[in-house]
């Protein structure tokens, strides 16, 4: 049952209600509170039946793939490194029930972190669906609804939009059964046999080196001739070398014909190179994209303004068509990456409360986890190119690293894309181990507009993985001193 239009006019305002509790909308929500607006925060996510804050990412995405990327990489380092350094382990196996009970402990004690920060930074939190309904003078009224339950209507000056993304799904495979997206592929309870994977992206290299460490075989079908277009060419190559070593068994340039359920599994029809060829899995990963989540939000009834691909409108300040209504995160598109979308809440919070909110679009740091990691920040040596900059790069191995040749993994380099006549850092491209952390300190020098000479006069412990990045940096100049 709804409460009538008299009783919701008298009803408490909130200066701001943000829909959506992921890395946008909780992130949003806090900043907004700390600036002293009265803020709530309406979230529909639900696991194992309960309300769990944080979106896509804290559940079924960021943390519990890296929960579970760290837990096979420790049981690959064990079963095939540790010999190397003088390690014997015999009989080695991996109880799965417990790797997945760890991963839901990581993810239970984030999400419920959320809940106490809300609790701490006073955000008033609702669970349900959080659908617009109409103005009410210069406030919005939001229903929230939720199974079971009669409705409640909440009101506020301003309202946030950050409903997230979900999977893009194949029209010719509908998730269910043994054809899974990222929140299945993340719960296998058993390590499938034969995995297939349709996406050559993130989440296909990802989870494909989960289960090919766990041991799973694993065969990718990528649409496109080539893979990790976003990334530098030097690094992409590298990284298909290194991941076919591994036994990630690539298909480029296929063509999805026919995907089946069968009792033994998937099958999957694809054609390649004009050859038609059948596959057999047993479970088939589909991780092709995905698309921006404005189901239940209610956009048509109020006429909220979508983009030809379905993501929110919205102008530099995340304005969309409708006066008090603004959208962050991967809801309005661009990098759907959860650092992406934390900023962009803490720049609107800050402009709904008359500061100046700000994100630099030009430095957002990209990372996929997987063995070696890939990481970059800023223009590929060939984008540079095509925008008619002369540029000068610099490259170094770990192989010529003391530390990572301590630990064992001396794989990959580090490349810094600088102009030529400002020697100003345009990009920064790595492989290789622990780069998830050594690009950080390259967006910092990036966000002060720093040179290669800043970055190769900098001090860098020693010994430290991050002197690859010193040294590629100086070799811009052409005086790396360990090559
Ligand atoms: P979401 O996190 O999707 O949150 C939106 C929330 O809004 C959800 O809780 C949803 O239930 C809720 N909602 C939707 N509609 C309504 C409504 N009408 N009413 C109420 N609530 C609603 N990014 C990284 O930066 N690093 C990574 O390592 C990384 N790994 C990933 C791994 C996987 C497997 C996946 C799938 C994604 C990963 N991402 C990663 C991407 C990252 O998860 C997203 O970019 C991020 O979650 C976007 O945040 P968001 O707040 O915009 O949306
Ligand atoms: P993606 O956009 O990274 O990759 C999708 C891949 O599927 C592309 O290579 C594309 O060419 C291919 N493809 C599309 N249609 C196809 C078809 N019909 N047949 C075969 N191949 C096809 O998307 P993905 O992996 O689903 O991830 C979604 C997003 O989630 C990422 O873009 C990223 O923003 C985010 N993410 C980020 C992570 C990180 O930051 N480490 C980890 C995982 C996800």
């Amino acid at each position: 049952m709804r409460v009538s239009a008299t009783l919701v006019s008298a009803m408490e305002t909130f200066d701001v209600l943000v829909i959506g509790g992921g890395p946008a909308g909780y992130v949003a929500a806090i900043r907004a509170s700390q600036l002293g607006l009265k803020t709530a925060c309406v979230d529909a996510f639900t696991r194992d039946g309960k309300p769990s804050l944080g979106g896509t990412c804290l559940n079924v995405g960021c943390i519990p793939s890296k929960a579970m990327l760290d837990s096979s990489e420790k049981f690959e380092m064990i079963t095939h490194e540790a010999t190397e350094h003088g390690i014997q382990v015999q009989g080695a196996t991996v109880d799965l029930s417990k790797t997945l009970a760890r991963k839901k402990g990581v993810v239970d004690k984030l999400t419920s972190g959320i809940a106490y920060l809300f609790k701490k930074n006073k955000v008033t939190s609702y669970y349900g669906l959080g659908q617009l309904l109409r103005q009410d003078g210069d406030a919005w009224i939001v229903s929230v609804s939720q199974e079971g339950a009669a409705d409640t209507e909440v009101k506020a000056k301003n309202v946030i939009v950050a409903t997230g993304s979900n999977p893009r799904e194949l029209p010719l495979a509908p998730f269910g059964g043994n054809v899974v997206e990222n929140s299945g592929a993340l719960a296998f309870e058993q390590v499938p046999g034969k995995l297939g994977v349709i996406g050559a992206g993130v989440i296909g290299l990802e989870l494909g080196s989960v289960w090919r460490r766990l041991g799973a075989q694993v065969t990718i079908l990528e649409a496109m001739p080539s893979f990790l277009a976003a990334a530098d060419d030097a690094v992409a190559k590298e990284a298909l070398k290194q991941f076919q070593k591994q036994g990630l068994n690539f298909h480029f340039g296929v063509n999805i014909s026919r995907v089946e359920q069968t009792s033994a599994g998937v099958s999957v029809t694809y054609a390649e190179n004009g050859q038609e060829t059948t596959a057999q899995f047993d479970k088939l990963i589909i991780s092709i994209g995905r698309v921006p989540n404005t189901g239940g939000l209610g956009a048509q009834n109020v006429g909220l303004a979508l983009d030809e691909r379905g993501f929110v409108k919205v102008d530099p300040h995340y304005r969309t068509n409708l006066s008090g209504v603004y959208a962050i995160g991967d809801v309005i598109g661009g990098a759907m990456l959860a650092h992406k979308a934390e900023e962009e809440g803490v720049a609107l919070a800050e402009m709904i409360a008359g500061q100046a909110g700000h994100v630099n679009y030009d430095v957002i740091p990209w990372v996929i986890y997987t063995s070696p990691e890939i990481a970059w920040a800023g223009l590929t040596e060939k984008a540079a190119k095509e925008r008619g900059l002369n540029v000068r790069t610099g490259q170094f191995p770990f192989s010529a690293n003391g530390r990572a040749l301590g630990h064992g993994d001396p794989r990959g380099f580090v490349k810094v894309i600088a102009d030529a006549q400002t020697d100003k850092i345009l990009g920064v491209h790595m492989i290789g181990p622990n780069v998830s952390e050594l690009i950080g300190e390259t967006v910092a020098v990036m966000e002060f507009g720093g040179s290669s000479e800043d970055l190769g006069r900098t001090i860098h412990a020693h010994p430290t993985l991050s002197e690859v990045v010193k040294e590629a940096a100086l070799a811009v100049e052409k005086h790396a001193i360990h090559m």
